[in-house]
């Protein structure tokens, strides 16, 4: 009997924003959003979970780090799972190990969660045998984790159930669907703690009404028009929603009481910077969106990737001896020519703005690995190659 199971899963970046919980314990949203899974073969999370009846207790490391498995989150999956699991042939007392590492540096203020709760589901979920849906247990650990456990474009649904039975992710199209599509993940350098989500959300349901106009008046109709967009691969559409809704999604933080300010001023700077390329070029080619973080994620189409990033490295220069400053698929960048700079009109920033560029593309969701030499616990359940 196979006891042992290892997942990589993806990180997803939103295109219409989820910003508010009507249940938060439940973790029910306010309104729908949609977002797109990126490659597993850049950025991941990967958990081993074992099961035995050896185990005298659960535990869990995160990043080689032994963690409290009593968190409340982590506690809600689990049970949410062993609820789930009654046909699995398991006996819901034997205990489990869980090992999990992200490919990226946490500083990096990547969304690591939606990867790691997506792939602690996915992995308890082969575990286990669980049949169907797996989007509602990834979403009682964390929201946008729901997003995470399938690829290409996924839209989550509120729902309207108290409970949260239609609160549930599926996908718009898969990958292959929209292959041109690109992302370029800009990491800002950032030394300033930010609010985390879970707080500036319920901050923002109890002070904000931008976002109760948010809810009832623009995300219904724009979730509709975004995914429209993706289904006809409208990239002009696609690009304006997603940058208006990253606004306002900003602006509700900003709207909230006290304010919560994610983007910093080299965040700023690179929205104009995407606002004045477009507009040079006379056309919709790239477009921003931002989380609860300063960090850029830039969507694209393939063909126009050399050019924006050779635009991105005249105005925001890495450090002359900067280390895997450009991470991901390969790429050549074209320098800009002389005129479309003069009709840039932008200033130029001193190295070392962004701390690096991640290059990568939309991806089909969690993988299995089935190589014991992958798994992340040994035969014992003690972490291996974790930290
Ligand atoms: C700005 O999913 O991290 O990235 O449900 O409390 O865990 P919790 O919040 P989380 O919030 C993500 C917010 C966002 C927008 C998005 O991903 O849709």
């Amino acid at each position: 009997m196979n006891t042992t199971v290892t997942c990589i899963a993806p990180v997803n970046i939103a295109v219409i924003k989820y910003w508010g919980k009507r249940d938060d314990s439940l973790i029910l949203p306010t309104n729908d959003s949609i977002s797109a899974t990126l490659d597993t073969a850049q950025l991941h999370a990967k958990t081993t979970v074992m099961i035995s009846s050896d185990f005298k207790e659960d535990r869990i490391w995160l990043n080689g780090k032994e963690e409290d498995i009593k968190n409340t989150r982590l506690q809600n999956c689990l049970k949410e799972i062993r609820k789930r699991s009654q046909l699995s042939g398991y006996t819901n007392d034997w205990k489990i190990c869980i090992c999990s590492k992200n490919n990226f540096p946490t500083a990096a203020g990547l969304a690591s969660s939606a990867a790691g709760y997506a792939c602690l589901t996915a992995a308890l979920a082969k575990l286990y045998k669980i049949e169907g849906d797996i989007s509602i247990i990834a979403r009682s650990g964390s929201g946008s984790a729901c997003r995470s456990v399938m690829g290409g474009f996924v839209r989550w649904y509120m729902g309207s159930d108290k409970n949260g039975t239609d609160s549930l992710a599926k996908q718009i199209v898969p990958a292959s669907h929209w292959s041109e599509m690109r992302i370029l993940v800009l990491v800002v350098s950032d030394e300033q703690k930010k609010v985390p989500s879970a707080i500036g959300m319920k901050r923002s349901i109890e002070t904000s009404q931008l976002l109760q106009h948010r809810i009832m008046h623009v995300v219904p109709e724009r979730a509709n028009k975004m995914q429209q967009a993706i289904v006809e691969k409208d990239f002009k559409n696609f690009a304006e929603l997603t940058m208006k809704d990253s606004n306002q999604f900003h602006a509700v933080c900003l709207d909230t009481y006290p304010p919560c300010i994610y983007m910093n001023n080299i965040s700023n700077n690179i929205m104009n910077l995407v606002h004045s390329y477009n507009d040079a070029v006379n056309d919709v080619k790239v477009a921003y969106t931002y989380d609860a973080g300063p960090n850029a994620t830039l969507y694209l189409l393939e063909k126009d990737v050399p050019a924006v990033i050779g635009i991105l490295d005249h105005f925001f220069p890495p450090f002359e001896n900067a280390i895997e400053y450009r991470r991901g698929l390969p790429v050549e960048e074209i320098k800009p020519s002389q005129d479309l700079l003069e009709k840039l009109k932008f200033q130029k920033y001193p190295p070392g703005q962004l701390k690096c560029m991640i290059y990568t593309k939309i991806g089909d969701g969690p993988k299995y690995l089935n190589n014991p030499q992958d798994h992340l616990l040994d035969g014992q359940g003690n972490p291996i190659n974790c930290s």
